[in-house]
């Protein structure tokens, strides 16, 4: 493989000569983080993924992410082409949810009005009225819920369970979960916050209602990283995907970051702490990917025609 310099170079020569852009998620390698900053394209949560691509005007949008984030990209904009350095990049909450078991469940409660997480296929999309992400859920649900709606959500349990609790909607749950943040221990964090009895504790809301309890902050990853910058503390435990120690470590220099405990450690468990996924994306692919065009995302026309309108309803809702 080329050196690191010299890739990230053809890389910016190559966004430069297709005229594209590069989207990436705070949780891939923070070369392709400040690859997309420094050639003007965006790292951000999934919520600001899906409305940069959508309103930047480049052609061709690469998503540094995974496979949701490119189809909700190409859903917003079937007319530009969406590139991914490696389509197989998925996440344990899309696998965790077929469209066909979904759309039983759906037919098997029709009085509920339909919600699901960013975090699905295209045609799970196509089945819902809403489509919401970590940093708006909780507001949607809530006016749902002021509208005496009853909701059938999907598929994160645990994401699903914490907005219940904080809306007191009617919410039938999906039974699903990420591989990621669900070996966040409450236990092992209460032992640890002894040990940082100053630490502010900052969690990503698809981690388990004990490790929720202990938050400061619950939040998605641009509402993390933004508390590490405003809260008035120089020490931080933070449950989510370690990914996002890159930025919060700029946005909030001369604080400490503890992660959050896991079961295992990184010698013995795979995905603790970081999306097996989110890492499939690297230099080397990304710049193949612009210089053969492969690895297009394709979504079903009819299928992105259905999924568009629960996204845009999550956009027109946020803006
Ligand atoms: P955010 O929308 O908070 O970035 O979350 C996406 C995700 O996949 C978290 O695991
Ligand atoms: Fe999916 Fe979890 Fe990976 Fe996020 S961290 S993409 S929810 S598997």
């Amino acid at each position: 493989p080329e050196q690191k310099t010299a890739l990230k170079e053809r890389i910016k020569r190559l966004l430069k000569e297709q005229q594209a852009v590069l989207v990436a998620h705070y949780y891939v390698d923070a070369d392709l983080q400040d690859l997309a900053e420094e050639t003007g394209g965006c790292v951000s949560d999934s919520l600001e993924m899906a409305r940069f691509g959508r309103d930047h005007p480049a052609q061709t949008l690469v998503v540094a992410g995974v496979k949701f984030m490119g189809e909700t990209s190409k859903i917003l904009s079937p007319h530009k082409r969406v590139l991914m350095p490696d389509l197989d990049a998925t996440c344990s909450l899309d696998l965790g949810c077929p469209a066909d078991e979904f759309a039983a469940f759906c037919d098997a409660h029709p009085d509920r009005t339909v919600v699901v997480y960013a975090n699905t296929s295209a045609a799970v999309k196509a089945r819902a009225d809403w489509m919401v992400t970590s940093s708006i859920g909780l507001d949607i649900v809530a006016h749902l819920h002021a509208q005496g709606k009853k909701i059938l959500w999907a598929p994160d349990k645990h994401l699903g369970g914490y907005i219940q609790k904080k809306t007191g909607a009617d919410m039938l749950l999906w039974q699903g979960s990420c591989l990621v943040h669900d070996e966040f221990k409450g236990i092992e964090l209460e032992l640890l916050r002894r040990q940082h009895p100053r630490a502010k504790i900052l969690v990503h809301p698809e981690s388990p209602e004990a490790v929720v309890a202990q938050a400061d902050v619950v939040g998605s990853t641009t509402q993390l990283i933004a508390a590490a910058q405003t809260l008035d503390a120089d020490e931080f435990i933070v449950a989510t995907d370690n990914g996002i120690l890159h930025k919060m470590k700029m946005a909030a220099p001369g604080k400490r970051f503890i992660d959050a405990p896991t079961a295992g450690n990184s010698a013995t468990c795979k995905s603790c702490a970081h999306c097996p996924w989110m890492a499939m994306n690297g230099l080397q692919n990304l710049a193949d990917v612009l210089e053969s065009g492969r690895n297009q995302i394709h979504v079903d026309a009819d299928i992105s025609r259905k999924a568009v309108l629960c996204i845009d309803r999550m956009l027109d809702f946020a803006a």
